[in-house]
């Protein structure tokens, strides 16, 4: 019986892409939208609905740049700047579902609640859904599913960490109610937690509040969006040269090098951000706006919290301060409530490639877009989706279990070696690495040595340039013609939004003029001399 009935749960960034999928590979796609409009997290609202607990806070900007984080065959315009805001990317999103024809697809405000695999399971595959479509229950049977419902479900709020929270007289609520600025006029705030939301929640703050404390346990290295040269910092790490080059590396090199580089910024350790772990054991935070607001004296940074009084906070180090309000940027941690047999995954959520539970008889359930990758989600979620649909398809075969779950235990074992014991650090994947492990499952990862064969100009491009998703729509199943140009015009496209006062001697519009702004003291010239001499 041919797979065709998919249901994807979640109309976000990795549910439109799931959903598109599925259409491209001639699968037929039901989407299962808990709240009123498409989006996810990056649909930014005043109030929280019912259906929906989360989005991002008014000035939520990206931290993955415009040519990183675009669907594989669909760039963002080439006037978008480089960092969108969460308003630009939801145009981005609408664009896309227009364009795709996506949207009657969807059925909003209907909340999956269960599924089940069905009784033929073993042989059919098939799970019974049922979902609450505007407090109505309906059944569905499905062949495949497709879980796109996010990993910013639940709050991470150890409210036992804190002693005498319970007796704080001022307001304290975890980061996903902060929306805006306004209300903190004047105010002092303790923010808790450095990770990305943090560094954000407190930098903003400390432009209106009176003071802003910024309380870490472990110190965090901060790195910048803002790069070398004006570049966006994912566009000059995220290559395949790169990636070459690290594999040449021992960890310890990789770490001294970041350590050195994000130290030459400024020193972590003058700074009170200094951290216990090392570059790689741990997510870095993204923030160009924390140094300057620490040197500025507006944001203070504190040791770990050791307890609340009724108007205080005293920390770890003895001293203390008053504070009106805390906000607790904790993280979160995601759960499939829906799924109701605990055979679907064990405990630690161990799925093979971060995609695929290997507990089931058939591999007919995808997780897409739960994976951490050091770089945008969307590419490699719409990338999963690919896989996944092939799989459902019977196109790629999936190893036996046990062969599976090896591999799971060698990724957790290195993980562990690797990265701080930590939920979140256990997903955490390179990007071009994991990109090109799933890309080769299903023949989509471009294969240099031809391309330098027939079309160098473009292989150099592939190679020394960042690695953006159009390249894996250059060859195999799902081939975009319009890869290659997207991949030649990228570099146009991320300095055309920076080009607003042109200069009357300037360069051309052209990557030279900025990419290799030492071209004219040689440093570069070989790299870029191949080039100029094809243009
Ligand atoms: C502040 C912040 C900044 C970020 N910045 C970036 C960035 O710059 N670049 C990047 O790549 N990533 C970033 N991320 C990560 C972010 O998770 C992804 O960009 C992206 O939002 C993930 O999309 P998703 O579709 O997987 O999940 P979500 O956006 O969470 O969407 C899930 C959808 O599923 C729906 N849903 C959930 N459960 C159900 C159910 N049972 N039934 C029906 N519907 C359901 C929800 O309503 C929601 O619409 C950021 C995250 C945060 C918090
Ligand atoms: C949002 O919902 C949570 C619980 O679901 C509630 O505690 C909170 O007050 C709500 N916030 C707003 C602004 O409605
Ligand atoms: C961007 O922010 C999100 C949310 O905090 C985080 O999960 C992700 O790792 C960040 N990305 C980078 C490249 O720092």
């Amino acid at each position: 019986m041919p797979v065709e009935k998919i249901a994807v749960i979640g109309a976000g960034v990795s549910g439109l892409g799931a959903i598109k999928v599925c259409l491209e590979e001639g699968l037929e796609p039901t989407c299962f939208e808990g709240s009123h409009d498409i989006g996810g997290l990056w649909r930014y609202e005043e109030n929280n609905e019912s259906g929906r607990l989360y989005s991002v806070y008014k000035s939520a900007t990206c931290n993955t740049s415009k040519e990183m984080t675009a669907y594989s065959d669909y760039p963002f315009p080439d006037h978008y700047p480089n960092y969108l805001h969460n308003s630009k990317i939801m145009k981005y999103l609408q664009m896309y579902v227009k364009h795709f024809d996506l949207l009657k697809y969807i059925h909003f405000q209907t909340k999956v609640c269960s599924v089940k695999k069905r009784s033929d399971f073993s042989s059919t595959g098939q799970w019974d859904v049922v979902v609450d479509a505007n407090g109505k229950q309906e059944s569905y049977v499905f062949d495949a599913i497709m879980v796109c419902s996010g990993y910013y479900n639940d709050p991470y709020f150890p409210i036992e960490n804190f002693p005498g929270i319970t007796r704080f007289k001022g307001p304290y609520f975890h980061s996903w109610e902060y929306k805006s600025p306004e209300k903190f006029l004047g105010k002092r705030i303790l923010v808790v937690g450095i990770g990305n939301t943090g560094a954000d929640v407190a930098s903003e703050l400390s432009h209106v509040a009176k003071k802003v404390y910024l309380s870490t346990r472990r110190g965090a290295w901060i790195w910048n969006r803002v790069w070398d040269n004006g570049n966006p910092m994912d566009t000059v790490l995220f290559t395949r040269f790169n990636s070459f080059i690290n594999r040449l590396l021992t960890t310890s090199m990789i770490n001294k090098w970041a350590e050195n580089k994000l130290n030459a910024k400024f020193n972590h350790e003058i700074y009170g951000l200094k951290s216990e772990h090392r570059f790689l054991s741990h997510q870095a935070t993204l923030s160009d706006e924390l140094p300057h607001q620490i040197i500025s004296g507006r944001l203070q940074v504190k040791s770990n919290v050791k307890e609340f009084t009724e108007n205080a906070v005293i920390f770890e180090d003895g001293s203390q301060v008053h504070v009106d309000i805390v906000i607790f940027a904790t993280g979160y941690t995601f759960n499939f409530h829906f799924l109701e047999d605990n055979s679907v995954l064990d405990s630690q959520c161990s799925m093979y490639k971060f995609v695929f539970s290997p507990q089931l008889e058939k591999p007919t359930l995808a997780f897409i877009g739960i994976v951490q990758p050091m770089g945008a989600i969307l590419p490699v979620s719409e990338l999963q989706s690919r896989w996944a649909t092939r799989v459902f398809k019977g196109l790629n075969k999936l190893p036996s279990a046990s062969d599976m779950m090896i591999e799971i235990k060698q990724i957790q074992d290195k993980m562990e070696n690797q990265f701080l014991k930590n939920r979140r650090d256990a997903r955490r994947v390179p990007f071009v690495d994991y990109m090109d492990e799933i890309a080769s499952e299903i023949k989509v990862k471009p294969n240099l040595l031809s391309l330098f064969l027939r079309d160098p100009k473009l292989a150099f491009e592939v190679f020394f340039g960042p690695c953006t998703p159009y390249q894996y729509r250059l060859q195999g199943p799902g081939k975009w013609n319009g890869a290659r140009r997207a991949i030649l015009s990228q570099r146009e496209r991320i300095i055309k939004p920076l080009r607003t006062r042109v200069l009357k001697n300037g360069h051309p519009l052209s990557y030279r003029s900025f990419w290799c702004i030492d071209l004219q003291d040689g440093k570069s010239q070989d790299i870029y001399t191949f080039r100029s001499r094809k243009d």
